[in-house]
């Protein structure tokens, strides 16, 4: 694995193989010898794919270098290209990076020596977010066929939908969407549900977060919106027993879930946040040893694994 960019480029074992090393790294945390920088070029705001890199990094013993957007001379005119250039010229050995284009790597590749690690791209992909979610779902239910797993929401404006429908179905799950009109994605190839036969139906309700930032104008009334697609306490009880509720937050609290809902038994929120840190060790881990930084944990222990 060179980069980690996108869930297309991993296989069905590859997940596996960094679900499996993130569990072993939360049940046993491994740290590298020898000095290792990572540069954190979030060009979008982020608090919880940010600090938990920032974390994860910090676990695995390497330096993390924060590009400070407001303090950077990206204030100056200098281009995303010539920042990541500069921080691989100063010394990182790894590049983690956020940017509002669906393809800042494009730019990148076969330019820069290191891996790149997608953190969010546009509305495109967030492959570590997918990988966090999966080992979620699998820590719940030691499998992904068999679940049925609706995504509901914002489809249209959101990476993370994007990202775990091609990562849950290549894994055997059934997918559906539940979007409020105007808000679904007919390019998927996934199956439209309403909000109240999602509730009732899945195994794994996924919200999504109403991207206000990415409208280009007010298409829903915050105050209906909860009412007409989000989850009421009416809807967390037509629920079944086992089923879980998963968002990738930040959550609009009130809109897309009743409030009192974000942190009730059958939320896995805060799970999902703690998951991120371990998912992201076994990326970074699995990256550097591809560069040639050897540690008998970080080693795929599977054979003929292709990320
Ligand atoms: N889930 C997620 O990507 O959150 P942040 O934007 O805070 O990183």
């Amino acid at each position: 694995m060179q980069h980690f960019l996108s869930v297309n480029d991993v296989s069905a074992d590859g997940i596996y193989a960094i679900l499996d090393t993130a569990e072993a790294l939360r049940k046993k945390p491994e740290s590298l010898t020898g000095q290792y920088f990572a540069a954190n070029l979030f060009f979008e705001p982020s608090t919880r794919t940010r600090m938990s890199f920032h974390v994860a990094e910090r676990k695995l013993g390497i330096d993390p270098l924060e590009l400070e957007p407001d303090l950077a001379s990206i204030v100056k005119g200098e281009s995303p290209y010539d920042t990541a250039r500069t921080y691989e010229a100063i010394g990182a050995d790894i590049m983690v990076v956020r940017h509002a284009n669906d393809h800042w790597y494009d730019e990148l590749l076969g330019k820069v020596s290191v891996p790149l690690i997608n953190a969010g791209s546009g509305k495109d992909e967030h492959p570590t977010q997918s990988m966090l979610d999966l080992l979620t779902i699998y820590q719940e239910f030691g499998r992904f066929n068999d679940l049925t797993i609706v995504i509901a929401g914002d489809i249209k404006h959101s990476r993370v939908a994007r990202s775990n429908a091609h990562a849950l179905k290549k894994l055997g799950a059934t997918v559906y969407f539940a979007a409020p009109p105007g808000l679904g994605d007919a390019s998927l190839a996934v199956s439209h549900l309403s909000i109240d036969e999602a509730c009732e139906m899945c195994d794994v309700l996924m919200l999504l977060r109403v991207q206000h930032e990415r409208h280009t104008a007010a298409v829903y009334d915050t105050s209906s919106y909860l009412s007409g697609y989000g989850l009421t306490t009416e809807r967390e009880r037509s629920m079944k027993e086992h089923a879980i509720i998963m968002h990738p937050a930040p959550v609009n609290r009130g809109v897309e879930m009743d409030t009192r809902l974000v942190e009730c038994s059958r939320s896995r929120i805060f799970k999902q946040m703690e998951n991120g840190v371990y998912v992201r060790m076994a990326i970074m881990a699995k990256l550097l040893n591809w560069r040639g930084v050897n540690h008998e944990h970080f080693t795929d222990k599977r054979q003929a694994i292709t990320i």
